[in-house]
């Protein structure tokens, strides 16, 4: 029985593909907007050390995709996601985007989340001439990639501007110490723009100390700037190594309290840490106190549907796929190259994570909400949008 179905189903397809290779030379795209379907690539980690930030995206990326569908999907057309594994490595991320281009012939693709990994998947996609959608990349270099290759979330120079200046201003702390990852995109960026705003504004970096590769231990880069005597410590890192790294300053008897970029987001982040970052701050890309409409059913529906609680990450997502869906029908179509021009279209849309528009390099000007982590839970001590800061 299930051979005979399978057989039909490959007849079904060699036919389809038959069409569609006739009608245009497309590809696999074409064939499937015919056949009723819009295939979207996902790539993002789903294993390895960052896979909480490729498992909540891609929550996100289903609640929005199975209600677009639920309600008939777009023109008729039912989104259909091909998602593959990064396994938490930029190299990986580039091997599955020429999976994705070449082989699935997606329209569209939606990922990564680490910088690192967008900036090396990118000129796959855009060679290919397929539009790429980053939710959650924020290193400037992403949307530098090509003229196809977008992103909904704020960016590195403005969340290092953000950081510096509510270390600065809002929590009165005029001595920094940075520690960073000197091999990552995401971690060298941030703490570049961090270094430059926090002077600019009068501050002093006290110590600098960067790491490479896997560090399990970080005794030695902490006890130099424990000697520094900072007043707050900058790690622009992942979730993996926050914990880390907190452990060891507080070993060390260091109290300052530690501030951080997007990248530490993760459920398990308290676990993780333990109580070592009671007292500390990281940016968010959405503000999940908001009244707004759509917040609020987007929490109660993300909840219904995976029992957990939602994180921007997966916000990021699900806006991902209705900024997508708002590309198929301001270009028209659902065509890589009708997508690219819809997304530049792209204004004043409205989503979980604020109201952004493209720019005309593809990017999104967003607001940074700074959370502070206190026993088991986080809350939002300030929202800063890109207009307060000059
Ligand atoms: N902004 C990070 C990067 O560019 C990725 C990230 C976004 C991580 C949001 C966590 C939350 O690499």
């Amino acid at each position: 029985m299930r051979k005979a179905l399978s057989v039909i189903a490959f007849f079904a397809m060699a036919l389809a593909a038959l069409i569609g290779g006739c009608k245009d030379k497309g590809g696999d795209n074409n064939s499937a907007a015919e056949a009723g379907e819009i295939k979207i690539g996902v790539f993002l980690s789903l294993s390895g050390k960052n896979a909480d930030f490729g498992k909540t995206t891609k929550n996100g990326i289903m609640l929005a995709v199975d209600e677009i569908n639920a309600a008939g999907g777009i023109g008729g057309k039912k989104l259909v996601i091909v998602d593959k594994d990064t396994r938490s490595q930029p190299d990986q991320a580039q091997t599955v985007a020429k999976a994705l281009a070449t082989s699935d012939k997606v329209a569209v693709a939606i990922g990564s989340v680490e910088s690192g990994q967008s900036i090396k998947a990118a000129p796959v996609f855009q060679e290919a001439g397929i539009p790429m959608v980053s939710p959650s990349s924020t290193n400037p270099d992403v949307t530098k990639q090509g003229d196809r290759i977008f992103r909904v979330c704020y960016l590195d120079d403005f969340q290092g501007q953000a950081c510096a200046t509510f270390a600065y201003k809002d929590l009165g702390l005029k001595k920094a110490a940075i520690i960073f990852a000197q091999d990552d995109d995401y971690s060298k960026g941030l703490a570049d723009f961090f270094r430059a705003s926090f002077k600019a504004l009068g501050g002093t970096i006290v110590e600098d100390v960067a790491f490479q590769g896997e560090v399990s231990e970080f005794k030695d880069q902490v006890s130099k700037i424990a000697a520094a005597n900072p007043e707050v410590i900058f790690a622009p890192v992942y979730y993996g190594s926050i914990g880390l790294i907190a452990r060891d300053f507080r070993k060390q008897g260091v109290k300052a309290p530690l501030l951080g970029g997007d990248g530490w987001e993760s459920p398990q982040l308290i676990q993780l840490a333990g109580e070592t970052l009671e007292g500390c701050y990281f940016g968010y890309h959405y503000d999940p106190e908001d009244k707004d409409e759509k917040v609020q059913s987007y929490l109660k529906n993300y909840k219904a549907k995976f029992n957990t609680e939602p994180n921007s990450l997966s916000a990021l997502g699900y806006d991902a796929v209705y900024t997508v869906k708002a590309a198929i029908e301001l270009g028209g179509g659902a065509s890589p190259d009708q997508i690219t021009q819809g997304l530049r279209k792209v204004k004043d849309f409205h989503g979980v994570t604020g109201t952004y528009s493209i720019d005309e390099n593809r990017n999104a000007k967003k607001p940074i909400t700074m959370l502070k982590i206190g026993g088991t839970s986080l809350s939002k001590v300030k929202v800063i949008q890109p207009g307060d800061l000059k």
